[in-house]
């Protein structure tokens, strides 16, 4: 995973800048955070920093940033002015020096999980680096996504095969840019994979939604641009809070 992303580097960040998929993305962010004024947030699979610039703009106290690819923390701290963001270089799996956060986001972390047990101890990791009654805020594959369905080319994502796996699938896709093409590997996770993982390590159920595309954006769309994506939703987010418990069950604390 990571020396994928040490090639993909700018090629990212532009995806970000020129595809559609961001934009009802940053809205289900910005609707899932709320208002973090005052409070501590660790962004996991930071990339090159985009969520946790905007939780930042959303208030935080405190923002630090993590991704395992260190071409990407060196993205992050490249396009982020002043040094008010820590990045860091490591796996979300293994967080030992990093605590009590108010809250933890995941965009895009947990459809890396090559299987079930791997997504327990990325969850693993975000519920040990939180505080009791902390957040988890995450974007991921939605659980019901059809491969099958209406397709998501126009939004920038072409998905190029789809094998089953066991309670999901693995989908092998490219982000496309003006450019090149970014291809990946992601996995669709069933909700229960996630609600097990979640639940196994202290956290509650996950609450899903998936983005909303409020009038004003659709406007600057021609007519239907987005029914594929509200038809067949690919984008979905959740947010579960750690309970007073200590997380167990997985890698956190060992
Ligand atoms: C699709 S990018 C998302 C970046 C950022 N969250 C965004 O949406 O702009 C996925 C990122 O996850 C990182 N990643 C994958 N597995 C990881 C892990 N186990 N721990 C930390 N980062 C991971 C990759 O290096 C990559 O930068």
């Amino acid at each position: 995973m990571n020396a994928r992303y040490d090639a993909v580097g700018d090629a990212y960040r532009q995806f970000k800048t020129t595809a559609a998929i961001p934009v009802p993305e940053r809205r289900l962010f910005h609707d899932l955070l709320g208002d973090v004024s005052g409070l501590r947030v660790l962004d996991l699979a930071t990339g090159y920093g985009l969520y946790a610039r905007l939780a930042l703009a959303q208030g935080a106290a405190e923002v630090v940033g993590v991704d395992i690819s260190a071409e990407m923390v060196r993205g992050a701290r490249r396009a982020t002015a002043g040094d008010e963001i820590a990045f860091h270089t490591a796996d979300a799996r293994d967080l030992p020096e990093l605590r009590d956060f108010d809250v933890v986001t995941a965009v895009w972390l947990f459809n890396y999980a090559q299987s079930p047990d791997d997504l327990a101890d990325m969850a693993a990791g975000a519920a040990g680096a939180l505080r009791p009654g902390g957040r988890l805020v995450a974007i991921t594959v939605h659980p019901a996504y059809d491969a099958a369905g209406p397709d998501w080319i126009r939004y920038g994502l072409v998905v190029h095969d789809v094998a089953p796996v066991p309670r999901g699938q693995r989908l092998d896709v490219s982000l496309s840019t003006p450019t090149q093409d970014i291809p990946l590997t992601v996995f669709r996770w069933d909700a229960d994979v996630y609600a097990e993982a979640m639940t196994r390590n202290g956290l509650d159920a996950p609450t899903w939604r998936v983005p909303h595309i409020p009038a004003e954006e659709a406007a600057r769309w021609e007519p239907n641009y987005w029914d594929a994506a509200v038809a067949n939703p690919l984008i979905a987010g959740f947010s579960c809070v750690r309970g007073a418990a200590d997380p167990g069950g997985a890698k956190a604390r060992s």
